[in-house]
């Protein structure tokens, strides 16, 4: 039987923090993954160039049944330890905005640098592994593997969540928390576009589709992002799209403010006296593409010269612009999703050690947990953080 003192179930940014961290301490760590690759998503992330972390990296950046539960290893595993670390290796990096980091060229500079580590000290990864039946023993935990029986003192589950099952998500990482007693909240997708089946609305997302309207403020449930918006062929997607999509639940309206840095009723009024002879299709292509503008005129407004619209027309307008109420449809799932809401819940793990409170020697770390970060490199960051704390216990 293959003996180690940690194992960890998931190759994946936390799984593979955790390992190299765990094995920096002399632990003798086997990383399992079932996939071919370790990983893939941190390949797949941020376009293409990984946004790694963020510099203005806080817990509120972070949505959680359990708000207070990520203070702990953020602070103790912070953007600015993994920026040493990402310097020590020479990677070249920049702030995209808000505070972004990405690689000056690929993500795989992320994933070797972290694969550098691990092999450095002397992590055993195997991949193409499968993990069939877990069970509790003296002194730790047994586990039948593709490779064969292998047992632990320590088990870190680092298997991630649903989103993009073709890099390799799987339940797993629920079905072995609920087996050793945990409660795992709702799960559903995160960071994701909205769809829209409205046909008037979704008519004018594909008119628009490829468009993108620059710094729109999107509000849902009392939270609210100033980011890009971009409409597509099946509705609507971008930064602020992303970013509300977390918050939204299904059946909700969201209101898109287009231009939240104009005072529309005051501009509309100088338009008014200034240009009363030009339609207000001509005037909007002032503030977005020529195109965008005469379908907002077409579907919303009646398009004619400012001098004719009534003071009452200019209000409706106005509200329209800064105030567009929209249901959507729903979202595009796991398939598209960058993360999965919900998970192991947070209550039952302990912040400090990322312990099971339920099974000793368990261990729970990333995404898997009831912790999901903003668009930004926050998601990383935590993947980061719960790693390196789980990797001081084990
Ligand atoms: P992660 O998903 O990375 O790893 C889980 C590992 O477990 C995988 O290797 C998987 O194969 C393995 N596994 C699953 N089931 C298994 C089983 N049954 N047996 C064995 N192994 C199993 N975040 C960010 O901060 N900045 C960014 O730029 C991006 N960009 C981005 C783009 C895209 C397309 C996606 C989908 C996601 C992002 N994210 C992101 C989110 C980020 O990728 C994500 O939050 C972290 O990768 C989570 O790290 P984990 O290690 O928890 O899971």
């Amino acid at each position: 039987m293959l003996t180690s003192q940690v194992i960890i179930i998931g190759a994946g940014a936390a799984g593979l923090m955790c390992a190299m961290s765990t094995a920096a301490r002399g632990r003798r760590v086997l990383l399992l993954d079932h996939v071919n690759k370790a990983g893939k998503k941190i390949l797949m992330s941020g376009g293409g160039r990984c946004n790694f972390t963020n510099l203005y990296c806080e817990p509120a950046n972070f949505l959680s049944h359990n708000p207070h539960f990520c203070k702990s290893a953020l602070a103790r595993f912070t953007q600015w330890d993994f920026i040493a670390l990402v310097a020590r290796h020479g990677v070249p990096y920049h702030e995209k905005k808000l505070g972004q980091l990405f690689c000056d060229n690929k993500s795989s500079d992320i994933l070797d640098l972290l694969l550098d580590e691990c092999e450095q000290a002397g992590v055993d990864l195997r991949l193409n592994t499968s993990v069939s039946e877990i069970t509790r023993v003296d002194g730790g935990y047994q586990l039948q593997t593709s490779i064969g029986p292998t047992h632990c003192e320590s088990l870190v589950i680092a298997t991630g969540g649903l989103s993009i099952p073709t890099l390799g998500a799987t339940g797993i990482g629920y079905q072995i928390a609920r087996q050793f007693g945990h409660n795992v909240l709702p799960t559903r997708a995160g960071l994701v576009p909205f769809t829209i089946t409205d046909p008037q609305l979704k008519a004018l997302c594909s008119e628009l589709s490829g468009t993108s309207v620059e710094d729109c403020r999107i509000t849902c449930n009392g939270q609210s992002f100033v980011e890009n918006i971009l409409f597509t062929h099946r509705g609507l997607s971008g930064p602020a799209i992303l970013q509300i999509s977390s918050y939204w639940q299904p059946g909700e309206a969201i209101s898109i403010d287009l231009l939240p840095r104009i005072d529309l009723p005051a501009w509309l009024a100088e338009q008014q006296r200034e240009r009363p002879n030009s339609e207000l299709k001509t005037l909007l292509a002032d503030l977005f593409t020529k195109k965008m503008a005469s379908l907002l005129a077409e579907h919303w407004f009646t398009s004619k010269p400012m001098k004719q619209y009534t003071p009452g027309e200019l209000k409706v307008i106005a509200e329209r612009l800064s105030d567009w109420q929209l249901v959507p449809a729903g979202t595009e799932g796991y398939r598209t999703a960058e993360v999965t809401l919900g998970g192991v819940d947070t209550r039952e793990v302990s912040s400090k050690t990322m312990e099971s409170l339920k099974s000793p020697g368990l261990y729970f770390i990333g995404e898997v947990l009831d912790v999901s970060g903003h668009l930004g490199g926050f998601n990383f960051q935590w993947a980061w953080a719960s790693g390196y704390a789980a990797a001081q216990y084990v």
